[in-house]
């Protein structure tokens, strides 16, 4: 038997396939971030897309991760693989934050938008700490039988955070770093 689901993706793998090709305003799993959650920061944009690539990874590890409510009906070969590929995938999803958040939190300082609006940045990076910790304390309640659960916990983490944080927070700064006299606006795509 294979070590890996056949199904099995990686946030690295999926992550250039989700580059848009044409413009779409619904959100999907999956597909091209809407014109709502693109903030125009090439790279924050690239690694929001990631994030979406995340979700697919997340919800293509288990047959019916909305359905079942637990992992008892699987065989034991099959849950090691189901809890093997999460296990993988909230690694890359805590190397993602780490760098995604500190690149976030750094633009805030470099832009001067930490000066200008203290309130607003602390709350930004208070959700940061917020989401690390949620997803800290998925990793910490990983249990073969229960991967199904954990699944659904990440599902809706991922969407609140494309939802909410990004259509959010991530705006906010990113509206502040791309207008016209921003030190740091980032050069137009040709
Ligand atoms: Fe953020
Ligand atoms: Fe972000």
């Amino acid at each position: 038997m294979s070590s890996q689901p056949n199904n099995a993706v990686t946030c690295q793998q999926l992550a250039p396939a989700l580059v848009p090709s044409v413009e779409s305003t619904d959100w999907m799993p999956g597909g091209p971030l809407p014109a709502a959650l693109e903030t125009g920061h090439k790279s924050i944009d690239f690694e929001h897309r990631q994030l979406l690539a995340c979700m697919i990874a997340a919800r293509s590890i288990c047959d019916d991760f909305r359905g079942y409510r637990n992992c008892s009906g699987c065989i034991e070969a099959r849950r090691a693989l189901c809890e093997n590929e999460l296990v993988r995938l909230l690694g890359d999803l805590l190397s993602f934050i780490l760098d995604h958040f500190k690149t976030e939190e750094e633009i805030m300082r470099d832009s001067l938008l930490i000066m200008v609006d203290r309130d607003l940045c602390e709350a930004h990076m208070e959700d940061h700490a917020a989401i690390s910790s949620k997803i800290q304390q998925i990793v910490a309640s990983l249990e073969s039988h229960n991967t199904v659960n954990l699944l659904r916990e990440l599902d809706g983490l991922l969407g609140r955070w494309i939802n909410h944080h990004v259509a959010l927070h991530d705006m906010m700064l990113m509206r502040w770093v791309e207008r016209d006299d921003s030190a740091l606006k980032t050069p137009l795509s040709p």
